[in-house]
């Protein structure tokens, strides 16, 4: 598997403002970091190796980017945006940010509110702060921050800014979501406290350059991991993928959905818990997804939904309303073009309630340009009897460029047109 996409466009950013160099192993090759890479070389950081699995990241030792005038386009990585951002607020300059047409379509009010609140100015489209971004930030003062929805991306970007604050900057969140930043801005030698649902970062931190060996991605290995969970015969096998809590949820899900899930040569790399993960396919079962887990497995609901569907029994899906502004509706997407392979969907505002035990037959579905949905389709029409085609399915290539190629290893039949 890939590294982590994640992990990645963290370990370039910290590097970014870290003082001396920072090597970056099994980085991602995708999309989504490349454009945290070709920002930051718009900002004046120089970044070598971009485009292989090890990039080379110069620091230029605190908030000390160049501005630029062009807009940095963050394509459809809403990560990119939102984490450039909180580090932007503490840059003495006007920025604009851009990206694709899903991207402008995607809320950065969690990010602008709590930034103008430290003291930076952010414009955007609407009263939720739609892309194109402008924004000049600044001095920055600490802030205590509840979040209104358990977003990693908007806690990282306000414990980014908060590096640059004269004070002790406190995010509360209200369900645990992914804690990469707080892990390794730790590595990096800022002072972070984690306490139950709240971090604190100290400011006026030193980041000092790290060497960083990236996980392999969860995210990715669940495609294949869920697909063999539910084909009776089936086992894979996905190495040193992070295994961190709040990225696994969906193998407890599995297991309870009626898989066998083996974890095994549990190590730790750059601060972060990984191991080999084995899973073999049985007889499913309908599960709820719901509550404080749903941050949990935001990345894996569109193929959890795919394999629910020939399940026994019911999967409700819940409380994932945040599914709604991701690289597409993920609800909405998710629910027409499942029920094209044949599956009973039903659509509630915050989920989906999926009816198992369908018999899936293969029909020409679209992924809407989201990643996530060309690769959970993908595994649906696996499940499905004859041929399905996935339309628009370049969008692979945004966190995932060997799909295609790994599924056809694994003894799927796949071309790509
Ligand atoms: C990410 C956080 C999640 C996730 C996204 C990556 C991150 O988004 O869906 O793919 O790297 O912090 P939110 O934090 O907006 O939920």
């Amino acid at each position: 598997m890939p590294g982590d996409k994640s992990i990645s466009h963290r370990a370039l950013l910290l590097g970014a403002i870290a003082d001396g160099t920072t090597v970056v192993e099994n980085c991602l090759v995708a999309d989504d970091v490349l454009s945290t890479a070709r920002c930051l070389r718009q900002l004046g950081v120089n970044l070598d190796g971009v485009g292989t699995t090890t990039v080379v990241v110069h620091g230029v030792g605190g908030a000390n980017f160049f501005p630029c005038k062009e807009p940095l386009d963050c394509g459809n990585s809403g990560t990119t945006m939102r984490l450039l951002m909180g580090i932007l607020a503490a840059h003495p300059f006007e920025s604009w940010l851009t990206g694709d047409a899903s991207l402008q379509k995607r809320p950065m009010d969690r990010v602008a509110i709590p930034l103008q609140r430290m003291g930076a100015k952010v414009e955007g489209r609407t009263g939720r702060y739609l892309p194109p971004i402008r924004m000049r930030g600044g001095k920055l003062r600490p802030i205590e921050w509840a979040l209104p929805v358990a977003s990693a991306q908007a806690k990282s970007a306000i414990l980014l800014a908060g590096l640059f604050a004269d004070g002790v900057t406190l995010v509360y969140e209200p369900a645990p979501s992914r804690d990469h930043t707080e892990r390794m801005l730790k590595a990096f030698g800022a002072e972070v406290v984690v306490q139950g649902q709240s971090v604190a970062v100290v400011g006026r931190a030193k980041l000092r350059g790290q060497k960083i060996v990236v996980p392999s991605d969860p995210s990715s290995a669940a495609f294949f991991l869920c697909g063999a969970a539910a084909m009776p015969d089936a086992e894979v096998t996905a190495e040193g993928i992070s295994i961190n809590p709040t990225r696994t949820a969906f193998l407890s899900l599995l297991r309870q959905m009626g898989a066998t899930v083996i974890v095994q040569n549990e190590r730790e790399q750059s601060g972060e818990p990984v191991a080999d993960v084995t899973v073999k396919g049985g007889k499913l079962k309908g599960i709820t997804i719901a509550g404080n887990l749903i941050p949990q497995v935001i990345d894996e609901l569109p193929v959890l939904a795919a394999i629910a569907a020939v399940a026994d029994g019911v999967t409700v899906i819940r409380n994932a309303e945040e599914l709604r502004v991701k690289e597409s509706d993920r609800i909405a997407v998710m629910v027409s073009e499942l029920r094209k392979l044949g599956a009973k969907v039903d659509e509630l505002p915050d989920g989906m309630v999926i009816h198992g035990e369908a018999k899936l037959r293969g029909a020409e579905v679209e992924s809407h340009g989201d990643h996530r949905v060309a690769m959970a389709l993908a595994i649906a029409g696996l499940l499905a009897e004859g041929e399905t085609i996935v339309n628009d399915a370049d969008c692979v290539a945004i966190s995932f460029p060997q799909f295609p190629q790994v599924l056809a290893s694994l003894g799927a039949e796949v071309t790509m047109a």
